[in-house]
């Protein structure tokens, strides 16, 4: 539910303020490559694919809507559907970009926790500009430059991903940002100065390195890697934990490669920094990097929520071998679909794509293996077939990994396979296999994500689609309602008349008359406090709660692509007249059904009443709708 979060309500008045301070075109366009039209701007959908932009952006209204997919809503919604959030997070990014504190009962602590947060986040920013500006400037950073040009990283590719150079000084970063105005207490929980040992003075944690700085998804640093530009020790250096920057949270490179991700439905994990810059460079624009750790939960999430399907492309030594293992489970774990691309040995895909160039990654990429044909490859590549005690003790580990395929095709293909890889008999490989297979097999769990689509993929309401689907007299009847709709938001002569004849009982879809509530409780909230200035479709989108009335409603205001008609209010009455005729026609043939039946039966008192309701009906058509057929 939209308004509510974790058991507390926000203010109606921190959604107003951010709403206020927030322009859906400024929010989409960090996502969006949009083009201005008028009042609206029209880019390529996220959402789907398409090669002709149909997702629309009116600055008026404050809505999206594409008319190719149907995804619509305000600047929440959207948030919520490209960051894959809940409307409490979304809420909570809008209002931390806006400024906003989102609960009202914040206490002058927590107040002062988000001042704090705020300041951290332009400390960080201010020191990425800084060795930014040194690495392109200074003439120390020479030798930096060198390094990134020798390493085959385009200057698009560095400024891209605000490659920094950090001089040899101590008090580089130190005197920069005290200049500015930020204290030392605030670059200490930055991390980017550490105090000195004498517990009097303080220096620059990098020194003399290739600066790369972490963000957050939405794009702000909260950290670095640094990197020594020689062999010495230690060669990356990060920034230590610090309230930003969790590591076991952050996955290197996502606020660049989030929407390709979404895009091809895929992303791909790579070890190293330099790894996730070069495949950007080579065009694999969904590649991001663990930073130097384990793959954790949580990381595995944040990159599952924008795809389904992952592919782990590690370091081809043993260590990268065995956390491919673990992270491949790990990812499982969360729901998401693995594979693993294994790289030549000795290889990293950064220098496999600097040795064999674009076509050989995108080879290894596209062949990455399942998780049980990668378990049975790593299997046969440790053991020595001319043994036969390893290609016993190797058959054996295959027979388990096998057992745990369910469909039993598979299970088979994949046990030739492995007595094949393995030298071992077909047949009696099957053998093993059976034998786990007849133990008792664990129940199979439904993975998460499938429970997830489940839930999220049957839409309440049937889609616009479907109206056409249903019968034409039907579906003219919604066409009118939409329009009567639109018109509604957009005058308010034709608001009152519409409430005057129609019952929004009347309408024939639930989210026609959600959305007919909303355009009227705005109204009336707009003249009560007599503001003036946004359109009364912003408005009345406000009274929606519900985020696929929403969605629904956007697609209404936004305005299905059509002009409206010159005269709003002659237009409006022929909708009315529509909508009553057909809620009227059909109560009267119902009506006359019912008695059909009743004169079987012979319930006086239940006839009379109908009988009444009928002429009342009867009355009701030809006063309200007659005098208006003469008109058109
Ligand atoms: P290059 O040598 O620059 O190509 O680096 P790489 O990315 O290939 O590095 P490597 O495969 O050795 O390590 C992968 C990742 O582990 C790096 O990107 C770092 O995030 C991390 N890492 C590597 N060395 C260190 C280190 O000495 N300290 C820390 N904290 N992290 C490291
Ligand atoms: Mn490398």
């Amino acid at each position: 539910m939209r308004g509510q979060g974790q058991g507390r309500i926000y203010s109606e008045e921190a959604l107003t303020e951010i709403r206020a301070r927030t322009d859906i075109v400024e929010v989409v366009s960090g996502y969006v490559l949009l083009k201005q039209a008028g009042n609206t701007y029209k880019g390529l959908c996220p959402f789907h694919t398409e090669k002709t932009p149909s997702f629309t952006v009116s600055a008026e209204k404050q809505l999206f809507y594409c008319f190719g997919c149907g995804a619509g809503g305000d600047v929440f919604s959207f948030v919520m559907k490209i960051e894959n959030m809940n409307f409490g997070d979304a809420a909570k990014m809008l209002a931390d970009r806006a400024g906003v504190a989102l609960f009202q009962d914040e206490s002058p602590k927590a107040r002062a926790a988000r001042e704090k947060r705020r300041r951290l986040y332009d400390c960080m920013e201010a020191a990425c500009v800084h060795y930014q500006a040194v690495f392109a400037n200074s003439q120390e950073a020479r030798e930096a430059r060198d390094y990134v040009k020798r390493r085959g990283l385009s200057e698009e590719t560095a400024r891209c991903f605000r490659l920094g150079y950090a001089p040899r000084a101590w008090d580089s970063v130190l005197r920069t940002l005290t200049g500015s105005g930020f204290s030392r207490e605030e670059l200490v929980s930055a991390g980017l100065i550490i105090p000195s040992r004498s517990g009097k003075g303080h220096y620059d944690r990098f020194r003399g390195r290739l600066m790369f700085p972490i963000t957050d998804i939405s794009g702000r640093v909260i950290g670095f890697g640094g990197r020594v530009l020689d062999d010495s020790e230690p060669k990356y250096l990060n920034s230590p934990e610090t309230e930003l920057f969790r590591k076991g949270r952050t996955v290197y490179g996502l606020a660049v490669a989030k929407n390709s991700i979404r895009r091809e439905s895929g992303a791909v994990i790579v070890e190293g920094y330099t790894d996730a810059i070069m495949c950007h460079q080579f065009g694999f624009t969904n590649v991001v990097a663990t930073l130097g750790t384990a793959l954790t939960k949580e990381q595995a999430e944040t990159v599952s929520r924008y795809a389904p399907q992952v592919i782990i492309a590690y370091d081809a030594d043993a260590a990268g071998g065995a956390a491919t293992l673990r992270g491949m489970e790990i990812l499982q774990g969360v729901g998401a679909g693995v594979r693993v691309a294994v790289l030549p040995a000795g290889e990293d895909p950064d220098s496999m794509l600097r040795k064999y160039g674009k076509e050989a990654l995108a080879r290894v990429l596209e062949d990455a293996k399942p998780l049980t044909a990668y378990k049975l490859y790593r299997i046969a590549s440790q053991t020595d077939t001319s043994r036969l005690d390893q290609r016993v003790r190797a058959a054996k580990e295959a027979a388990r990994v096998l057992a745990n395929i369910e469909s039993d095709v598979e299970r088979v293909e994949y046990a030739e396979k492995a007595a094949k890889m393995l030298d071992v008999s077909r047949e009696a490989m099957l053998g093993d296999v059976n034998r786990l297979v007849k133990a008792p097999a664990s129940s199979r769990v439904k993975s998460r994500r499938q429970e997830g689509q489940d839930r999220f993929e049957v839409s309440r309401y049937t889609s616009f689609k479907d109206d056409i689907a249903r019968s034409g007299e039907v579906a003219q009847v919604l066409k009118a309602e939409r329009l009567l709709l639109r018109l509604m938001a957009e005058n308010k002569a034709v608001l009152e008349m519409a409430a005057e004849r129609l019952n929004w009982a009347e309408l024939s879809d639930e989210r026609h008359r959600a959305l007919a509530e909303a355009i009227q409780a705005s109204q009336d909230t707009h003249s009560e406090r007599g503001e003036r200035g946004s359109s009364p479709s912003r408005r009345a989108i406000e009274h929606i709660e519900d985020g696929e009335i929403l969605e629904y409603a956007a697609g209404i205001l936004v305005g299905e692509d059509e002009k409206l008609p010159d005269d709003l209010k002659k237009a409006a009455e022929d909708c009315i007249n529509v909508i009553l005729e057909y809620k009227l026609a059909d109560r009267i043939r119902e009506i006359e059904k019912e008695l059909m039946s009743l004169s079987c039966t012979g319930e006086m008192q239940k006839s009379r009443e109908l009988l009444a309701e009928l002429g009342c009906l009867k009355k009701r058509i030809s006063e309200e709708l007659q005098p208006f057929r003469g008109t058109s």
